[in-house]
Formats: structure tokens, sequence, C-alpha cells
């Protein structure tokens, strides 16, 4: 029972492709940006190596995952192997360590959902958080890179997706609204379903790469150098996508049954993932399955509020790509 609107697109679209492009170029981080994350990676592993030599440190989120603009702060995880230590203990011990050396502001959160520790690095000015042994999201950090180095239109979807999220207000997980990392896994799924398809889908390909990590199998397709330009048959531009994702998540989605799946490379049924009702505090208002962790819905910070505000705010960008005659401006309107 899906329910498909048809709707035709404005015929000026492409014309506008040239002010979206201008937008994604403006955000993408200088090199020596990249440079200034590594020095302070480079320092962190310095100091770190001292307490635990057989440590590890692994940059995930936007600053590897290749989603990140300018300006970020960046996610460092500490891969340790410390039987006798709990995670509180452990970070105590990274901030104690750390906080010794000329980093500012460094706070244990040990009480967070995912314990962390925060500082600033007054020589590059970056701002870092460090959480221990995430190992899945270093893992779900490498898909999404993967994912980007097989068509360019991804990483410019996604960067002009977030710019619009974080302008509008729709990017904050604790109002309501989704993380950056479910607007990428958004993006993904909707350029697996094009036709035809801008992306393939990796983890339903003969696996190159392939580990467990907390009990979860992670096995996915990624020499995607191999794949040529995959997408090469669809020449959608980039402002016939960026108005085919508001339409899409404004007309086209199954709110009331469909559950997106970038590990399937399709939908599939809520019912059969007996996400249907609210469970606790996770009310699946709007699904969206972790590409890892299946039994994760990354939707579940969504609420009965800001659903609504969701829906409105893709409704409300679907109609300006349709009709605005200046949309790059409207679209991103602070709200
Ligand atoms: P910005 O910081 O907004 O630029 O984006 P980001 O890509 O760093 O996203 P975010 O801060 O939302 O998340 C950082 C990383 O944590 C993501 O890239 C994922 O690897 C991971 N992550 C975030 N949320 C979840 C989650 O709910 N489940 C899992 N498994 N990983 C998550
Ligand atoms: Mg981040």
């Amino acid at each position: 029972r899906t329910f498909k609107r048809q709707m035709m697109c404005r015929r000026d679209i492409d014309s506008l492709s040239v002010p979206f492009l201008a937008i994604y170029e403006s955000l993408i981080p200088p090199e020596e940006e990249k440079l200034k994350q590594k020095q302070l990676l480079g320092l962190l592993e310095k100091l770190v190596s001292k307490e635990w030599p057989m440590a590890r440190l692994y940059l995930y989120g936007s600053c590897a995952n290749s989603f990140g603009v300018s300006k970020s702060d960046i996610d460092v995880c500490l891969a340790i192997q410390e039987v006798d230590m709990d995670k509180s203990k452990i970070i105590m011990k990274l901030a104690d360590i750390l906080q010794s050396d000329n980093l500012q502001n460094v706070q244990a959160l040990t009480r967070a959902r995912v314990p962390i520790v925060k500082l600033m690095d007054p020589v590059t000015g970056i701002s870092c958080d460090i959480c221990i042994n995430n190992l899945l999201a270093v893992v779900n950090t490498k898909l999404l890179r993967d994912y980007a180095n097989i068509d360019t239109r991804l990483r410019q979807l996604a960067f002009i997706i977030k710019h619009w999220a974080k302008s509008r207000g729709v990017n904050e997980t604790y109002h309501g609204t989704l993380s950056s990392y479910a607007y990428v896994l958004m993006c993904i799924h909707f350029l697996q379903q094009r036709r035809p398809a801008i992306l393939p889908c990796l983890q339903g390909m003969d696996a190159t790469y392939s580990v467990t990590v907390d009990n979860v199998d992670c096995a996915f397709f990624d020499k995607v150098e191999k794949l040529g330009h995959f997408g090469r048959h669809n020449k959608e531009s980039i402002a016939h996508l960026v108005w085919g994702f508001f339409f899409y998540w404004a007309y086209c989605h199954d709110y009331a049954n469909s559950v997106i799946s970038v590990r399937t490379g399709s939908t599939i049924s809520k019912r059969d993932k007996d996400w249907t009702r609210r469970v606790g505090n996770d009310r699946h208002l709007i699904c969206i399955e972790d590409p890892f962790e299946i039994s994760h819905d990354l939707g579940r910070v969504v609420d009965k509020r800001s659903i609504k505000v969701l829906r409105e705010e893709f409704e409300r960008a679907a109609d300006i790509m349709q009709y605005d005659p200046n949309p790059c401006v409207k679209l991103f309107e602070p709200y």
C-alpha cells in the first residue's frame, strides 16, 4: 500500500545546479583544516600511548566519513582492551592524562548516553570528543566514506541537506529531530532507489571487507574503485536531486508502514521489524534502520511534536524547490 504522488519537476531545474554547487564548494573544509586535525590526532596518540601502549585512536564521524563541513569538531574513538577497568574509569583516567598537557576545557562526561571526554586544542583551535571502544561508529564511518567515493553527487547532496537541516533547526536530536548521520543515510537511500540507481547496495554485494564488532557482523563490498562510475546511466543534476529528495520525504515516503534501509538498498515493512508501535521511548514515527545495528532506529528520537515539524519542513522545502524563483535563498533561511 504505497502512495506515490506524481509531480513533474519544474522545467528550469537544471539551471539551479550552479548556485547549489557554489554552496557545496563553500562548505568543503580547506586542506589546512585537515592537516590541523591530523596534527591534533598525532598529539593525542602520543599522550595516550604513554599510558596505554596497546591502545589505538580512530577518527570517526564527519571528520572521517567525508561529509564534514568546514569548522566541524572532530570525533575520536579510543580502542582499548582494559579488562579490569569500566568505561567511566577509563574516561576519568583519559581526562587526567589530557588535562596535564596543554589542552583546554578537558571535561569527562561519564554519565552521558555515550560517555566521552571533551577538549579543545588551543594550538589548532579544534574541539574534539573522545569516546571509548565505539567501534561500530568507526565501521559505519567507513561505509559512508566508501559510498561517498562512488558518486560525487552523494557528497554534494548530503552537504546541501545537512546545511539545510542546520539552517532550519531540524538537526538537533535533543529536540527530537534527526542527527547528521541519519540525514546522510536518508541521502544514500534516496540515491539507491533512483532509477537508474545512482548508488548500489554495498551490503548486498559479495563482501570484500568483513569485521565482527560487538557481536555484529559487518560485511560489505568496499572495492568501490572497481565499480567504474556506477551511476553513469543516471544523468540527474544536483538541483534535480535536491528537488527529488525533498519531494520524496514530503510526498512519497510511506511514514505509516515503511522503514528505509541502506542495508537492503530498499524499504522494508515496519511490521517485519515490529516497529509499529511505541516501545519505551522509541516511537518509530519515521524509521531509519542503522546499517549494522539493525534493531536500532535512528528515527527513535522523533516524537509526536517533532515529526510534524520535520514533515512540514520537508513540504516547505519541496514547495520552494518546485515554485520559488530563487530557491537557494529561501531554502536556507534561518527559522
Ligand atoms: P556533524 O558533526 O553534524 O558534522 O556530523 P557527524 O557525521 O559527525 O554526525 P554525528 O555527530 O551525528 O555522529 C557522529 C558519528 O557517530 C556518525 O558518523 C556515526 O558514525 C556515529 N553515530 C551517530 N549516531 C549514531 C547512532 O545513533 N548509532 C550509531 N551506531 N552510530 C551513530
Ligand atoms: Mg560530529
